[in-house]
């Protein structure tokens, strides 16, 4: 089994096909022992620091709850109320917990601040949100996947809306797993060209396919999974109302799933704006499955968790 002991979780970009694989398998069997309620308790006496920029639900609680049902313990750290806060420099608080905890997870803006701190950090770094990548979302949306279509390979997910963070890790997930990907931006609100690149590079191994598009409808077509997120991330509140206005073709309702597979996956991580990037009909429709991802955050979470703090 492919172990990522004391290595650095920032982008799946860094991963193996392999390891992504073996995480996906150990995140399946801890969700079966977690719905059985037997607990292993491999990370008593273990401690994650984290550290949070920015507002989060799913992120927070489900790392929480990970840690105590593998026997360890999570601290929230909020920059209100640390030295980071005041300015203390990311190289002195990364040597620093190093010396107390035994991971450290960070959501923050900057994907240079986490890189900072996984250089400085002793002790394996967990990227829970940058403006660069989600990783730990998108392996769980990649069990989620895996769950309701019993495959990832060969499978065509559709991405509608924001080239950000999340279409960003998507783009990752489907060039280690070898699922196609298309992503539907608006012009001026693509992905990354540096980070696209990187990723097209990782699918020569697997065979997946990375496409771009500005049509919504193109990407949608013969999909098996439709995914989408908010228009205006964390950091780009001021420009909601603008976006509003510029993402409007690229909401996902009725209209725009027509022409997707029968049986199309619909998925968003959350937090969602019905109304906005996607119509109520849709999110609460039966071909949603956002309930399921935001719950495999946790199991997916607990097998990142156990390999980056087991023995390499
Ligand atoms: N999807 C996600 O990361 O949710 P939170 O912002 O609530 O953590
Ligand atoms: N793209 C969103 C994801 C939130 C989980 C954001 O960065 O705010």
């Amino acid at each position: 089994k492919a172990t990522l002991g004391g290595e650095d979780f920032l982008t799946l970009l860094d991963f193996s096909p392999k390891e992504i694989q073996s995480l996906l398998e150990s995140a399946l069997v801890l969700k079966q022992q977690q719905k059985n309620g037997t607990f292993s308790e491999a990370l008593k006496g273990k401690s994650l620091g984290m550290i949070f920029e920015n507002a989060s639900t799913r992120t927070r609680v489900s790392f929480e709850v990970g840690m105590t049902q593998l026997g360890g313990h999570a601290l929230f750290l909020s920059p209100r109320d640390m030295q980071i806060g005041r300015g203390e420099p990311i190289k002195d608080t990364a040597n620093v917990l190093s010396r107390y905890v035994d991971a450290i997870m960070i959501r923050t803006n900057s994907h240079e601040t986490v890189e900072e701190l996984a250089k400085y950090a002793s002790v394996p770094v967990i990227n829970a949100l940058t403006d660069a990548y989600h990783p730990c979302q998108a392996m769980a949306d990649l069990l989620t996947i895996y769950e309701h279509k019993n495959t990832l390979k060969g499978l065509k997910l559709a991405y509608i809306g924001d080239g950000n963070n999340v279409a960003h890790s998507l783009l990752a997930a489907g060039a280690k797993v070898g699922m196609d990907v298309t992503i539907a931006s608006p012009a001026g609100y693509e992905v990354d060209q540096t980070i696209f690149n990187r990723a097209v590079e990782a699918a020569k191994e697997t065979g997946a396919k990375l496409e771009l598009t500005q049509d919504p409808a193109v990407a949608v077509s013969e999909a098996d999974v439709i995914y989408t997120d908010v228009w205006a991330s964390m950091g780009y509140e001021q420009e909601q109302n603008e976006r509003l206005q510029l993402f409007a073709d690229y909401q996902v309702n009725e209209t725009l799933v027509a022409s997707a597979k029968e049986d199309y996956l619909f998925l968003h991580c959350l937090p969602a704006h019905r109304g906005e990037e996607v119509s109520g009909e849709v999110i609460d429709s039966v071909h949603s499955a956002v309930y399921d991802q935001a719950e495999n955050r946790l199991h997916a979470q607990k097998a990142i968790l156990l390999s980056l703090l087991s023995e390499k």
